[in-house]
């Protein structure tokens, strides 16, 4: 889901937001905010109505993505937790002559400008409490590329060098700034991006991690990372691009080096 202003350790979503039939909510009181209204309404009813809320947010908006940190303020007292998740592939689109500026333009305003608005309004309620964990969801576009469009593959990158400098100003106020960085999950964004089902793009990733023997990547992998960042165990964490991809990023296998 979009942005998910939280008091306490954060949940997630249907897609990397909530892990699949998860109530647990760790303690955390939640407020979902995302432009599926539907889908959101179904969340929270699920959650319960006392530790959840529902906001219609795009967080291309300020307007939308402010009335949402005030609601999280406003309906549970204070704000712990920003997990700036929302994002878009775009098209598929592999060829620079082909790709229009819109198109580019508008993956830039859900992925890079959607997490600025977020990180500015959250700090915004959280530095006078001198505390507060953002996280956003960048991907393993943001440190390797030819792995998804110029567009998104720019934005992801971007994401990283905003989350370093946001944790460089707002460290004095007691807010820790980081990513998480996943490899392909297969989500109704994955499945866009790679015109494949569940299965074959749980296949290719399994099959392409350094890391062998932990099946497919799955969303509940993410939101664990994602909680230990917005959790005390990751207290003194910050700058950072945790990355969730079975080594995929760091390891350039075709050296061969180390075979059995
Ligand atoms: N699935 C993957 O393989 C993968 C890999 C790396 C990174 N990611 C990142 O994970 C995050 C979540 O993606 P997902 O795979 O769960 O995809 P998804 O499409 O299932 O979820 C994306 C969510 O963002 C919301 N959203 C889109 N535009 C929005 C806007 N303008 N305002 C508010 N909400 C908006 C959608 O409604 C949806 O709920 C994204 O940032 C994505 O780039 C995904």
């Amino acid at each position: 889901m979009g942005a998910h202003p939280a008091t306490e350790p954060p949940a997630s979503s249907p897609a990397i937001g909530f892990p699949s039939g998860s109530g647990d909510l760790h303690g955390a009181r939640v407020v979902v905010a995302d432009i599926q209204d539907e889908l959101g309404a179904s969340l929270v009813a699920e959650l319960g109505p006392d530790a959840s809320s529902y906001v219609h947010c795009d967080v291309t908006n300020e307007g939308d993505v402010a009335a949402a940190v005030d609601h999280a303020v406003a309906r549970f007292g204070k704000l712990d937790v920003m997990f700036n998740n929302a994002g878009v592939s775009g098209p598929p689109c592999f060829r620079m002559s082909e790709c229009t500026k819109e198109d580019f333009e508008r993956v830039l305003a859900v992925n890079l400008v959607g997490p600025f608005l977020g990180t500015k309004h959250a700090a915004r309620v959280m530095a006078p409490a001198r505390r507060g964990s953002i996280i956003s969801t960048a991907s393993l576009s943001s440190s390797v590329s030819g792995a998804a469009s110029h567009a998104y593959t720019t934005s992801k990158h971007a994401l990283v060098g905003f989350t370093e400098n946001a944790a460089g100003e707002l460290g004095r106020h007691g807010i820790r700034v980081n990513c998480v960085s996943p490899a392909g999950v297969a989500t109704p964004l994955a499945r866009a991006a790679m015109g494949m089902d569940d299965e074959a793009i749980e296949a290719i990733m399994a099959n392409s991690a350094n890391l062998k023997g932990a099946g497919a990547l799955k969303a509940d992998d993410i939101a664990a990372a994602a909680l230990f960042l917005a959790s005390d165990d990751g207290r003194y964490v910050s700058g950072q691009n945790l990355r969730v991809d079975g080594g995929l990023s760091v390891v350039n296998s075709s050296f061969g080096f180390f075979r059995d």
